[in-house]
């Protein structure tokens, strides 16, 4: 399926193949999104193909739902779903507890209620996603668009009252307009460089007016599959 990867892209395919395969029969999926996450709707794909797998799929983008759909996967919202069995989805950062940062490609809201509705989540990563300590990719938080200067404000305020080393807050960008996510909203991304206690700063962030979801994922996910650049694989 995957002939002439660069190194990165084998990363990424490796963990994704070798994570499709705690996949069984009659389990309902949470579809993450990312381009590791995209290995591994395609590698689902291939199973459902090529052995009957019957599995229903729930995506945490628009994106993922049409390569989920062209993949030949049954897609259902989660509405519908309403309890998944396993999540599998990439990251920007974990750290040793599996303590996560995510939201890169602006789907963290998303990808947080599909994982926290599973009885597993499987992250899926690159071994240049291993972190000692968050904060080093800037951390997502997803705000309304109404008066998003407002939250930017009271969250330059908290990461002050915090003594967070990095304060600084930039509105997420697509060209010339603001980045508008999945359900419509914008997107600040926090430069923090080191975040001291993210589980403190995930509940806190989630208080401002305006903020709908932070990209820390605290407790949430429960294994790690990491590839590297010549196809091995570790679980963690
Ligand atoms: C999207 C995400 C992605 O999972 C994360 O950005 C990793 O992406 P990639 O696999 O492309 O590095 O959280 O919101």
């Amino acid at each position: 399926m995957a002939p002439n990867l660069s190194p990165i892209e084998t990363a990424k395919f490796a963990a994704a193949r070798r994570a499709v395969d705690f996949v069984e029969g009659g389990m309902r999926v949470g579809l993450g999104s990312g381009s590791t996450a995209a290995w591994m709707v395609r590698c689902l794909g291939q199973r459902v193909r090529e052995e009957g797998l019957k599995i229903t799929g729930v995506p945490t983008s628009d994106r993922t739902a049409a390569l989920a759909r062209a993949e030949g996967i049954t897609v259902v919202a989660l509405e519908e779903a309403r309890w998944l069995d396993l999540t599998i989805d990439g990251t920007d950062e974990f750290d040793p507890d599996l303590n996560l940062i995510k939201g890169g490609g602006g789907a963290h809201l998303r990808e947080k209620i599909v994982a926290t509705a599973s009885d597993q989540m499987i992250v899926i990563a690159d071994a240049a996603k291993e972190v000692a300590h968050l904060g080093a990719f800037p951390l997502p938080v997803e705000v309304v668009p109404f008066g998003w200067q407002t939250s930017k404000a009271l969250i330059e305020e908290i990461l002050v009252s915090l003594d967070v080393l990095g304060r600084e807050v930039t509105l997420r960008m697509k060209g010339d307009v603001p980045f508008t996510s999945d359900e419509g909203n914008r997107i600040l991304d926090l430069h923090l460089g080191r975040i001291g206690n993210a589980r403190q700063l995930a509940l806190v962030l989630n208080q401002v007016p305006g903020v709908v979801e932070n990209g820390l994922f605290i407790d949430i996910c429960d294994r790690v599959v990491i590839g590297h650049g010549d196809g091995r694989v570790e679980l963690r």
